[in-house]
């Protein structure tokens, strides 16, 4: 079912790399394996079967075999024999159903063990008992000597320390697999850090209430996450129970609006599964408007616009713009042009601040992106 799944979902990339025959060649793999596991489940659960009749018959036959023996030398009445023959006959019955069933039961273990390896996983952040309730952060940030690791070998982050003020513009720069997005994971408290803090507004996070916390982000990504319903209802997840008004509010301040009332439905257009009906900046215009209607004081945006042409991301980054208005934003980028407009720049390499400079002079951009052409520099 898993390789249904996957197949159905990408379909265009299997067809486009004419992978048809050995994706089904893939299926029948499976299914063959599949048949194979019942087929030997069958062969065990009828040997069992045999032999659970094959010690009856035998038996019957030894215990008539000696039982008239015993009758004849008068050690026993035919009424007894009779009777023990009929309570065997009673024993027969029940044993069979058990033979079946060891089977249905060992086939239900496996599925039984499956769920409890999930229900074991552990949680990635635990909530606090004494957990504080926060409202509206201000956004303050402080990351003190914050190391992570996914797996005990390999650290990821490397004592990173820095300091945010409500209202910043932080860009986050650095080659792909130097720890961004485990950054801002550690921003979001998706997951904790294996050793140092992160402090908003001069408290721990693990005190907030986890709830409270994540509330406080708005999250742009670099492929937007859209449900296959309509585009009102896509827009309303950030803000449950939102009004119309609101929704065309939140699309007209994303540059969406246009574009949403040119479609069939207008608001009432459906998206196709995962979003598939629209284009990449339509779908980014709609994860905005998500964006706006949330009304977080903290926005978080990984590679927004990475995977978009230079028109698009022109009329996109309007909209961030406006969106970013009086909120502390963290932006992942590799677009060093967009880093001009933040007042605050980390620059990660290999899970290390390598460089971080605050209120860069015009220079900055066009020196950093000649030393990244030419590393001597
Ligand atoms: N869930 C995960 N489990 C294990 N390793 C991960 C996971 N996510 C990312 N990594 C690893 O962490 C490193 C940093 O990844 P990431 O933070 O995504 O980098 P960036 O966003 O800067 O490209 C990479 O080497 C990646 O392989
Ligand atoms: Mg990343």
């Amino acid at each position: 079912m898993s390789v249904i799944h996957e197949v159905l979902g990408s379909l265009r990339v299997v067809k486009a790399f004419g992978q048809e025959e050995n994706e089904s060649e893939r299926f029948l793999k499976r299914s063959n394996k599949a048949v194979e596991g019942q087929m030997q489940m069958a062969r065990l659960g009828a040997t069992f079967q045999f032999m659970v009749s094959m010690v009856f018959t035998i038996g019957s036959v030894l215990i008539i075999y000696f039982g008239a023996q015993y009758v004849h030398a008068k050690e026993m009445t035919l009424g007894e024999l009779t009777l023990v023959l009929a309570y065997i006959g009673q024993v027969f019955g029940p044993l069979q159903t058990i033979s079946k069933n060891i089977a249905e039961i060992q086939s239900s273990l496996v599925s039984v063990d499956r769920v409890f390896s999930v229900l074991d996983e552990e949680k990635e952040v635990d909530d606090n008992p004494h957990a504080i309730h926060l409202d509206r952060a201000k956004g303050a940030f402080q990351f003190k000597d914050v190391s992570f690791c996914y797996d005990v070998e390999r650290p990821i982050l490397k004592e990173v320390s820095f300091e945010v003020r409500p209202g910043d513009r932080v860009g986050i720069m650095g080659s792909t697999g130097a720890g961004k997005s485990t950054l801002v994971s550690l921003l979001n408290r998706f997951y904790d850090p294996s050793t140092g803090v992160v402090m908003v507004d001069e408290v721990d996070i693990k005190k907030y209430k986890l709830k409270d916390y994540r509330s406080q982000f708005s999250i742009v990504l670099q492929e937007p996450v859209l449900f296959s319903t309509t585009i009102s209802e896509n827009i309303r997840y950030g803000k449950p129970g939102a009004t119309e008004k609101e929704i065309i509010e939140a699309a007209k301040a994303a540059n969406a609006h246009d574009f949403i009332i040119r479609s069939k439905d207008g608001y009432n257009t459906m998206v196709g599964e995962r979003g598939l009906q629209l284009s990449g900046g339509e779908r980014q215009r709609i994860s905005i408007a998500r964006a706006f209607i949330k009304n977080a004081p903290i926005l978080i945006l990984d590679e927004p616009t990475s995977s978009l042409d230079v028109k698009t991301e022109a009329q996109i980054m309007e909209a961030m713009e406006r969106l970013m208005e009086g909120r502390t934003t963290f932006m992942i980028t590799h677009r060093l042009d967009t880093l001009s407009s933040c007042n605050f720049i980390l620059h990660l390499e290999e899970g290390k601040l390598v460089e971080v400079v605050r209120d860069h002079d015009i220079n900055y951009i066009a020196h950093k992106k000649a030393s990244f052409l030419n590393p001597a520099v």
